[in-house]
């Protein structure tokens, strides 16, 4: 059943109707393979955040959109910059979306990642201290951790002075994690466009000017353009679009 501000397809084949959230699940789905999405909303000017925060772009569609990637992953990989900012929470799913994952054959809930490199987190943050899951940490191998957190998360070390991504992503493939949700931020998002490692990008773009000031939704070294193709694109009644691109 559609709830709210309804959401409808543009393209490639447009439809007036509201989606309901069988057909957004139809439109986003899980793959056969391991897949990394990336998820951001952005304001049309740019924007990563509206006074230091994801909270003043993202309107009632793009939770709800954002709620049902959370539900369709396996893990849900978060850098350790925006877990520390936004003061991200365990991860926690409604019964329905529960009931749609023991349905599918999943775990309750996604395992979640946090990529630091320093190690500086918090183990009395709600997102280790109350998880439902125990979460993984990706770090390198020098970073110290500190006291409790290997109580609380699985420190896994992969790469000697700066996290190697790509065997981040082996290890959790290796424990049958490969339906990866990316949600952040900017500075992960960089290093993954870098190292080649994203293959979809989920976009809510806000309707409203960020103005000069925050961040652009990647940041870090220059590197090469990627191309990806667009695969779908939906509006909702009040003017947010919600677009998909992925590579083959
Ligand atoms: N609009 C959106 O959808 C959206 C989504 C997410 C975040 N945001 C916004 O983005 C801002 C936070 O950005 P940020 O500059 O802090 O970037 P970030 O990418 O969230 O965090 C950077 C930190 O995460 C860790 N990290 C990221 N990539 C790493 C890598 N490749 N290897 C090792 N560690 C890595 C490091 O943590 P350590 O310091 O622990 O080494 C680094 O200092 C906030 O304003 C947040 O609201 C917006």
């Amino acid at each position: 059943m559609s709830v709210g501000t309804p959401i409808s397809a543009l393209w490639p084949e447009p439809s007036g109707q509201p989606l309901d959230d069988a057909a957004l699940i139809a439109r986003y789905g899980r793959t056969d393979r391991p897949h990394l999405r990336v998820n951001f909303v952005t304001s049309v000017d740019g924007g990563v955040s509206v006074d230091g925060y994801s909270a003043g772009l993202s309107g009632e569609p793009d939770k709800r959109v954002f709620g049902l990637l959370r539900m369709l992953c396996d893990t849900l990989v978060v850098a350790a910059g925006t877990l520390r900012h936004e003061g991200y929470r365990a991860i926690r799913l409604d019964e329905r979306r529960r009931a749609w994952r023991r349905e599918h054959g999943l775990p309750a809930y996604p395992t979640l990642v946090v990529v630091s490199g320093s190690l500086a987190l918090d183990p009395a943050q709600a997102a280790f201290a109350d998880a439902p899951v125990r979460p993984v940490v990706l770090t390198r191998a020098g970073a110290s951790a500190p006291p409790g957190l290997a109580e609380v998360a699985d420190v896994v070390r992969c790469g000697d002075d700066r996290v190697d991504l790509a065997a981040g992503l082996a290890e959790l493939r290796r424990r049958g994690l490969d339906q990866v949700l990316c949600e952040g931020g900017p500075q992960l998002f960089g290093t993954l466009t870098a190292a080649d490692l994203v293959d979809e990008v989920c976009l809510t773009v806000a309707p409203l000017l960020a103005g000069a000031g925050p961040g652009r939704i990647t940041a870090g070294p220059a590197s090469g353009v990627r191309h990806l193709p667009l695969r779908h694109v939906l509006a909702a009644a009040d003017g947010t679009l919600m677009l998909r691109y992925a590579r083959d």
